[in-house]
């Protein structure tokens, strides 16, 4: 779809169920590489960024059995190729994950390097830092990065310089397939990572501290299958709630844990919002009234998330009063300010 057409203005009144995390369904797709068994992965989003993961997986010779509900069956020990090549890559990112699997489990790896995209450069230097960390070869030729291993990784003792979602989850993984322990300090604790976390865990991963910014993951010799219930999308319920707070509206967003939303439904009722809470659900209530603009700075998890900043400055650009919105996980994420710039010069003209 290259075109929405939007005709406003409307106030949304509904339910929605939420679908599952595409952040969490990369990287568990990926973790699939680490097993000799078969992973049966329920809940994935029909979403574009999925299915080419899926045919990233197909293009390794990886055998997969698709259901008509996107569940899938995935039996990694009959890969022939080992190259996630550039035309996949360059349209997804999160490629990069099947690096540390990969390389764990065979002994060999090579993907192409993931160029920058429109919110930033996005380097992948702490993700080659600590797989070099457990003992692989890294080099880059020709636009892909290479890595080999002689015989298993080892554990390592690892410092973060930064929090990295991707990068915590590429040496996580790696590191179950290692030799001894490895320690990952500073890692990223976002709830996806706690699901991947999970998901290790049930083909047989020794991992401990998982929620928290200190992982501690005992290798084991080898990882069997599982099946796993991906998490729901926290972005998606908090773009629908920010949707409704946005146009006065009301809404109940279904099947999402309410937990992993704690820093966006502050500012939602710090907008004006009524809202309720139950086990897997929350409810949101402007009652007719206009958001007021709040103050959001983005963070790593816990703090607010960058994948929430757009909406909220979108919400923020209808609001009663000034908000600052201050993004400092991502340089170039506040592309979009200069669209939403040209929608208001069209208004007045
Ligand atoms: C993931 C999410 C993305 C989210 C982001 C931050 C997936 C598939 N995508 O992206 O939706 O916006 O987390 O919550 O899960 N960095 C380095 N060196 C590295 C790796 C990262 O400098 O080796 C920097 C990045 O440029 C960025 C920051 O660290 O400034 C955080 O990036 P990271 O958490 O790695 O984002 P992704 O995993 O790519």
């Amino acid at each position: 779809m290259d075109k929405l057409l939007i005709r406003g203005p409307c106030q949304l009144d509904g339910e929605i169920r939420i679908s599952g995390s595409k952040n969490s369904g990369l990287p568990i797709l990926a973790a699939s590489l680490l097993s000799d068994g078969v992973v049966k992965i329920r809940n994935l989003p029909h979403l574009h960024d999925i299915t080419t993961m899926i045919e990233l997986l197909n293009c390794l010779g990886v055998e997969l059995l698709i259901d008509e509900r996107l569940g899938v069956e995935i039996e990694a020990n009959t890969i022939t190729d080992y190259t996630a090549p550039y035309n996949l890559v360059k349209t997804m990112r999160a490629s990069i994950l099947v690096l540390g699997p990969m390389l764990a489990h065979y002994g060999k790896a090579r993907v192409s390097f993931p160029g920058g995209c429109a919110i930033g450069s996005r380097p992948v230097d702490l993700h080659l830092r600590g797989l070099e960390a457990l003992g692989a070869t890294v080099n880059v030729d020709g636009g892909y990065i290479e890595a080999t291993s002689e015989g298993r990784l080892k554990g390592a003792h690892i410092f973060m310089d930064k929090v990295t979602v991707g990068g915590t989850e590429n040496i996580m993984m790696a590191a179950t397939l290692a030799e001894g322990q490895t320690i990952i300090e500073n890692a990223a604790k976002e709830p996806e990572i706690v699901d991947l976390s999970h998901c290790l865990v049930a083909m047989g991963a020794k991992i401990q501290g998982i929620g928290t910014d200190k992982l501690i993951i005992d290798g084991v010799e080898s990882l069997a299958g599982c099946e796993y219930q991906v998490m729901s999308d926290r972005i998606e319920a908090g773009t629908f709630l920010v949707a409704a707070a946005a146009t006065r509206g009301r809404i109940k967003v279904k099947d999402i844990d309410p937990s992993s939303l704690e820093s966006v439904l502050a500012k939602l009722e710090e907008a004006g919002a009524t809202l309720e809470l139950g086990e897997d659900w929350i409810s949101l209530d402007m009652k007719g009234r206009k958001p007021k603009a709040v103050d959001i700075r983005t963070a790593p998890y816990p703090g607010f998330p960058t994948d929430m900043q757009a909406q909220f400055t979108a919400m923020n650009s209808v609001a009663d009063g000034v908000g600052t919105v201050v993004e400092t996980i991502f340089e170039n994420r506040l592309i979009q300010v200069h669209e939403m710039n040209r929608m208001e010069i069209t208004a007045i003209r």
